[in-house]
């Protein structure tokens, strides 16, 4: 019965989810339904994804081993990471050729094999185009620095030393946080925001400009179905480098974010490139207030699809803890923006951050499959695209490591570096990447208990999460309890209710600091979220505004019957829990 009722769900999603979308794309009020809208999209780290010719490296070929499970999750979408050609300098977020693989990820041929291998079952992908900055390994970037006057100079920003020591800029991954970096070649300071082998491509220039057209149409043309866009917020500079105030690092989207002509970037892109295909665009960062992310979403602008903000990544650094209360907020405040214009992504996890439930959860062995259900209902019942990242459908946790020797990530090797010049706490730094360390949520891809959690026959890149003997897919695809079988339900329900897409959301007892109370309502469909985000046991009073008089389970994370009496629920440790309401 329990089976049946999955596959009715399943089979539910394809049509109402499809359909649904098709039928009112001629609708005229503003959030009207788009493919890209209802779409669930699993997010893949191809590095750490499956390694199928065992030299440590996941590829696309892994990739395409494994299709079938990306089928049966149930998802619509694929956004890969970087899988262009790049010296790695930061997981190829630092592409030396924008028109090929990398090496260790294969050739153009198993691209396309992947491409037709998603499209054949009705899955759509998504690239991650990495548009502010380029390796200082690509010919642009190699010819630019052989001369003052190459054709390619002005492809970067260049500070010529005789204008003396340039105006400083910050950069995220320096060792000395400096964003210039010298060339003794021409005598002139380039501009990394990045790492020294990121150099930033110059966008004021129209020629760089139309190359980067052109390599967006060439994927495009290939077939894919959409475009995340890297660190894009940042792309347009101010060229007078005036100097930014004291302290300005601690606040810098306000001031790197949102350029003088990103609006004029991004409106040309999408009259040469993007209204020209039918795929969805995502940037990566919203500016640093709700105008600055409406300014590059709402449809009327014709710019991008949607954007991901970085509020409620930022909540939950501390490892001592986060308050629930500033997640509801930041969910509610961001939900109401955008309720009647632009659209959002939502995702509680990514390649940047670490593991879901070792950020937002409890990942104690008590409580870590709980949590790890509990967060993955709030995704998937919040209005916005769900970006999910893989490996949390397992319910994948921060690998911790003690030694730096094990860590891959520039961002913490060259903190280390910069902790220990200054003279910092090496002891403390550590503690912290524990629970901050992007390389948390980069450890290979879980597939069962033999060697290596069966990711590959070599010595994986970075080391596996011991946890993989029980936590992994071969094992939890046989326990209809486990996290992997909650997910595909969950993206299931998702499929086949429109409210948890389109519907309106209201919270219910925002102090509260232990229980995320939430209806979402859309025609006459009603459903009520109640997640207990704590590790003990509650009797929670509903809202006396919440109908429950017809409620009727959809999801629960306990085993255990879950009713409503007297306007009440109990709630277990991280229990979560769906219902419908009419
Ligand atoms: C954002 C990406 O998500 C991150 O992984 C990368 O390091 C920076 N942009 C630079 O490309």
């Amino acid at each position: 019965m329990r089976n049946f009722t999955f596959l009715l769900l399943v089979y539910l999603s394809f049509f109402l989810g499809e359909g649904y979308s098709q039928q009112k794309n001629n609708d005229k009020r503003e959030n009207k339904p788009m493919w890209w809208k209802e779409a669930v999209v699993y997010q893949l780290y191809p590095r750490s994804f499956k390694d199928s010719d065992g030299d440590g490296v996941g590829d696309l070929k892994g990739i395409i081993s494994k299709l079938d499970y990306l089928k049966s999750l149930g998802i619509d979408a694929v956004w890969l990471n970087p899988i262009f050609s790049s010296p790695n300098d930061d997981n190829g977020y630092d592409i030396s050729d924008y028109r090929n693989i990398m090496k260790e990820f294969g050739t153009m041929n198993d691209f396309d094999e992947l491409l037709a291998g998603l499209h054949k079952r009705n899955i759509k992908l998504v690239l991650d185009m990495v548009l502010n900055h380029s390796s200082d390994e690509h010919e642009w970037f190699k010819q630019a620095k052989s001369s003052r006057s190459n054709p390619y100079r002005n492809y970067y920003h260049w500070w010529p030393e005789e204008k003396g020591k340039p105006t400083p800029r910050y950069s995220f991954f320096d060792v000395n946080s400096d964003a210039w970096k010298y060339d003794a070649t021409t005598k002139s300071y380039y501009l990394h925001y990045f790492s020294q082998k990121q150099p930033d491509l110059n966008w004021e220039n129209e020629k760089l400009r139309n190359e980067v057209y052109d390599m967006m149409k060439f994927w495009l043309d290939k077939g894919i179905d959409g475009l995340r866009m890297d660190a894009f917020q940042y792309v347009s500079k101010d060229t007078t480098w005036k100097k930014y105030p004291l302290g300005y690092e601690k606040d810098i989207i306000k001031y790197y974010g949102m350029g003088p002509n990103l609006h004029q970037y991004l409106k040309e892109m999408n009259t040469k490139v993007i209204s020209k295909y039918n795929i969805m665009t995502v940037a990566e960062g919203a500016g640093s207030t709700l105008e600055d992310a409406h300014s590059l979403v709402d449809e009327d602008r014709q710019e991008l699809n949607m954007a991901y903000h970085f509020e409620i990544m930022d909540i939950g650094n501390d490892p001592k803890g986060y308050q629930l209360t500033d997640l509801k907020k930041a969910f509610s405040k961001w939900d109401q923006a955008f309720a009647k214009k632009g659209w959002l992504a939502i995702f509680l996890a990514n390649h940047d951050v670490p593991r879901m439930v070792s950020k937002y959860g409890n990942d104690s062995p008590e409580f870590r499959r709980f949590s790890s259900k509990l967060l993955t209902t709030l995704i998937m019942t919040m209005r916005g695209t769900p970006f999910y990242f893989n490996g949390d459908e397992l319910g994948m946790s921060n690998i911790k490591f003690d030694k730096i020797e094990d860590y891959r990530d520039i961002a913490t090797i060259n903190a280390y570096k910069s902790a220990k010049a200054k003279g910092e706490n090496l002891d403390s730094f550590m503690d912290k990447q524990k629970f901050i360390s992007r390389d948390n949520t980069r450890t290979p891809f879980q597939w069962n208990n033999s060697l290596n959690a069966g990711f590959t026959t070599g010595t994986p890149w970075i080391k596996v999460n011991p946890n993989y003997k029980t936590v992994n897919v071969a094992v939890e695809e046989k326990d209809p309890e486990s996290e992997l079988f909650y997910f595909k339900k969950m993206v299931a329900l998702r499929k086949s209710s429109p409210v948890l897409v389109y519907g309106d959301y209201e919270v219910f007892d925002i102090e509260n600091p232990d229980v995320y109370c939430y209806t979402r309502m859309h025609g006459a469909a009603k459903m009520l979220v109640v997640l207990n985000f704590s590790a003990k046991s509650i009797s929670y009073p509903l809202d006396k505004g919440i109908n429950t008089t017809e409620a009727r389970v959809l999801m629960n994370n306990y085993k255990t019957q879950a009713t409503i009496l007297n306007h009440q629920v109990d709630l277990k440790p991280l229990q979560a829990l769906v219902f419908q309401l009419n």
